[in-house]
């Protein structure tokens, strides 16, 4: 370990011994530099070869361990005893003694705040400081947040040219976290100096200089601070955060001391100062980056919470975070030692292809973007997300409104800040030329198109447009649809059994593919008439019209195909073919022993007949039951056997037929997809309240009778994909780790998976009794 030791001749090899030269640090650790332009510029990039070969790496640099796999960094994120926060605010480099002299001349005692306090207090103030960040009370924010916005565009957007970090990115949050705390109109010019002067030091490595004028700007801003703080104590009633606090130090002085307070005016102004101002320009620089997807967000302002989201998980503004072990634990596969430094690199974690399909393309449509490790998980998780989620999206919508023609000024070096932790471009500097400004031709232009609700975006604004390209009778009251992108470009990718969801008027129905993967130009649906159901299929019959543009959602696939059984029986009533020919054609081209059944009222009304049997000939057993011709379910699905797998799609006697065939039969033998919802709407007067304890949060979190869990889990701020919210689709999965009685509603999980009784989902399931949850 020469090397490291000729770096750092004072610290010891951590690990030493454990490899045959004494050594086990790689070239590439010993190589990496936190402060080099690779790691500046593309802190994920930089960290491909770690999360391939080495996910949790010693950084003899640093004296950091570094962390880059996704899973592994919310692993860390999740247990915030055994990987204590307290150093996540350290000073990278050491202060020095004469800055610190400095510092005490001003009195400066900065205390541990939130985001760097151990347990137990972390908890107990997060719980008594959290309610102002509630999403009813954030709404309140929203006029003041569009407001500032408004009034920074009129500034510029006659001149055709800015720089939008100078000209408003930095500014806003700033002026918005001073009101968020409540800080008096005539206080604020002074916090935003002397606050701007103090970001400087905690991340960078500051020369001896800096370091002084830095510590006389800290001074300052902690001594202003404590001055405000006072006159706010003069009037506890008004308006904002701190004020808040105050009254919670009333009823909780030991939890909430004047220390405290002192510490936490400081620390919220730089929490949620540069992060939101960062972010906000990362976002616009990658979006006009890649003009098609600035365009398709001028076009589709319901995109703009999910683009936001997005961009915080393709390019956020913190890049990693700080943790340090309190005991000897495993990570990944390596040892660490109590004491050991964590450096997790959540911009690395954001890229994981473990976890997240396609992670360097930046798809606005991608459904669980909000996943990202950005704002940090669990118990620290940011509390101000939702505020920095708000900005962002008002920004968006104002900009893509009010200048869509906006342009990148080409050529431009982006400069950052060397620092291991905050990204975000120093300048942004745009173009537009504003004869071309919409609102020269109409004021309409000048009017917000859009509102956000607070908090995570919903995966129901995600819809793409598609053109319905054809549609043909396919047999009595099915027609068959073909639906193509308006550009001609490809749709995407779907393998056999997945379905797609078609908005129509509002309303979201599920359909099956039925055509061939290998064409994703074209997604063929067949839709079957239902008088009965709520109006989707009779609206795709009746009105629906070639030519027309409608939105859809997916393609999603929740009754995949498992390619590695020896044979295989599928079985189809009525429109339940559409999924089980797709896995036919399949199993024919991969050339393995299957059979198909397929049961209807009669040939008139089976659709695919043709197709059937020219492709599948002798394998297809068809059943009209007008001709006495009967599925027997036994017959068709023999006896039990490891080697075979059924997939079976069709109404609910079938569905319920074959699991009673199959029961005790060997686990997962048996794949169903249901037509419908699985339950009713909720019913308050017959459910009953639950506890959910969340254990990453350190929440207890109670379920009103009218409320589902997904609903109280978002109320309490803790961010729960979604999709079709009726038990469908399996998305809104949640894991249980303790808890016996649940009670599941949805249609996802089979009678095995329900048996382990480690998972439910949260859209609709419920409990009868405490729970605990990893959240
Ligand atoms: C904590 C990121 C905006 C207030 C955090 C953490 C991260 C983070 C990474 C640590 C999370 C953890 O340890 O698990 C961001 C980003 C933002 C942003 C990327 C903008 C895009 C804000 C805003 C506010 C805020 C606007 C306040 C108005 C806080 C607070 C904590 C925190 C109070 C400490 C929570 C705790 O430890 O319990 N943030 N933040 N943040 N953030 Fe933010
Ligand atoms: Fe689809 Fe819950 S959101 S199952």
């Amino acid at each position: 370990s020469a090397d490291k030791q000729q770096n750092h001749p004072a610290m010891g090899c951590p690990v030493t011994g454990t490899a045959a030269d004494g050594c086990p640090v790689s070239h590439q650790a010993a190589e990496f530099d936190p402060f080099g332009s690779d790691y500046q510029l593309d802190p994920a990039e930089a960290l491909r070869w770690s999360r391939d070969q080495a996910p949790v790496f010693y950084s003899p640099k640093l004296d950091y361990w570094v962390i880059s796999r996704y899973d592994d960094i919310k692993a860390a994120f999740r247990d915030n005893i055994t990987f204590s926060p307290a150093i996540a605010l350290e000073k990278i480099t050491p202060v020095s003694q004469e800055a610190q002299d400095v510092l005490r001349g001003y009195d400066y005692a900065m205390n541990r705040t939130l985001v760097n306090e151990d347990e137990p207090q972390h908890t107990e103030r997060r719980r008594v400081l959290m309610e102002h960040f509630t999403p009813e009370n954030l709404e309140g924010h929203k006029p003041m947040v569009r407001r500032l916005t408004r009034e920074a565009l009129d500034r510029i957007i006659d001149q055709g040219e800015a720089d939008l970090v100078d000209e408003m990115l930095w500014e806003i949050p700033l002026t918005v976290a001073l009101h968020f705390l409540g800080v008096p109109e005539e206080d604020m010019d002074k916090l935003r100096e002397y606050s701007i002067a103090h970001t400087v030091n905690t991340w960078g490595r500051p020369s001896k200089d800096e370091q002084i004028k830095v510590a006389h700007a800290v001074g300052n801003f902690w001594q202003y601070a404590g001055k405000v703080l006072e006159k706010m104590r003069a009037t506890p009633d008004g308006p904002g955060w701190m004020r808040y606090a105050i009254r919670q130090q009333a009823s909780y002085p030991e939890v909430v001391t004047d220390s405290y307070l002192h510490s936490m005016m400081m620390a919220i102004i730089v929490a949620a100062h540069e992060t939101t101002a960062h972010a906000s320009a990362n976002m616009f620089r990658r979006l006009l980056e890649q003009r098609e997807l600035w365009e398709e967000v001028c076009r589709k302002p319901r995109l703009i919470p999910n683009a936001v989201e997005e961009c915080l998980r393709h390019t956020g503004s913190v890049v990693a975070w700080r943790r340090i072990t309190t005991r000897p634990v495993t990570v990944g596969d390596v040892q660490l030692p109590e004491g050991a430094r964590l450096l997790m690199v959540t911009a690395s974690g954001n890229h994981d292809e473990r976890h997240f399909e396609n992670p360097d393309e930046l798809d606005l449509y991608r459904d669980n973007a909000v996943e990202h490790l950005t704002f940090g998980y669990g118990s620290h998780q940011c509390m101000g997300k939702n505020i920095a989620r708000m900005e962002m999206r008002i920004f968006l919508e104002e900009f893509t409104r009010r200048l869509p023609h906006m342009e990148l000024v080409p050529d431009q070096q982006f400069t950052y800040l060397p620092n291991t932790s905050f990204r975000g471009p120093d300048h942004l500097r745009v173009r537009w030329d504003p004869v071309n400004n919409p609102e020269r031709r109409s004021d309409q232009a000048r009017e917000p198109r859009m509102d956000f609700d607070i908090g995570a975006p919903s995966v129901k604004d995600l819809a793409r447009t598609v053109r319905l390209a054809d549609k043909r009778v396919l047999a009595k009251d099915i027609v068959g649809l073909s639906l193509e992108d308006p550009h001609g470009r490809p749709l995407p990718n779907w393998t056999p059994g997945a379905h797609v969801e078609l908005l129509l008027d509002e309303m979201g129905r599920h359909y099956s593919l039925c055509g061939d993967p290998a064409h994703p130009e074209r997604l063929e649906l067949a839709v079957l008439r239902e008088p009965a159901s709520r109006g989707g299929s009779i609206y795709v019959h009746d009105r629906l019209q070639v030519g027309d543009e409608i939105g859809i959602r997916g393609p999603k696939n929740h009754f995949r195909l498992d390619e590695r059984a020896e044979e295989y029986v599928l079985i189809a009533g009525g429109i339940g073919v559409t999924p089980i020919i797709t896995m036919a054609d399949r199993l024919k081209r991969l050339g393995k022993p299957y059979t198909l059944h397929y049961a209807g009222r009669s040939r008139r009304t089976m659709a695919f007949l043709d197709r059937l049997a020219a492709e599948h000939g002798e394998r297809l057993h068809l059943y009209p039951s007008d001709e006495g011709v009967r599925l027997r379910i036994d017959a068709a699905i023999g006896e039990p056997s490891e080697g075979r797998q059924i997939y079976a799609c069709g109404p609910e006697r079938l569905l319920e037929a074959l699991e009673l065939a199959t029961d005790g039969w060997p686990a997962g033998m048996l794949h169903v997809e249901h037509f419908g919802a699985a339950g009713a709407l909720l019913d308050p007067g017959k459910e009953e309240a639950f506890d959910v304890v969340l254990e990453d949060s350190g929440l207890t979190v109670r379920v009103a009778p009218d409320q589902t869990l997904l609903e109280a889990l978002r109320a309490a701020g803790i961010d729960v994909a979604s999709d079709c919210e009726e038990g469908l689709c399996g998305t809104c999965e949640v894991t249980v780790t303790s808890g016996e009685d649940i009670d599941h509603r949805d249609r996802v999980l089979s009678r095995e998976e329900r048996g382990e009784g480690n998972r439910m989902m949260a859209c609709c399931s419920r409990a009868r009794g405490k729970i605990s949850l990893a959240l």
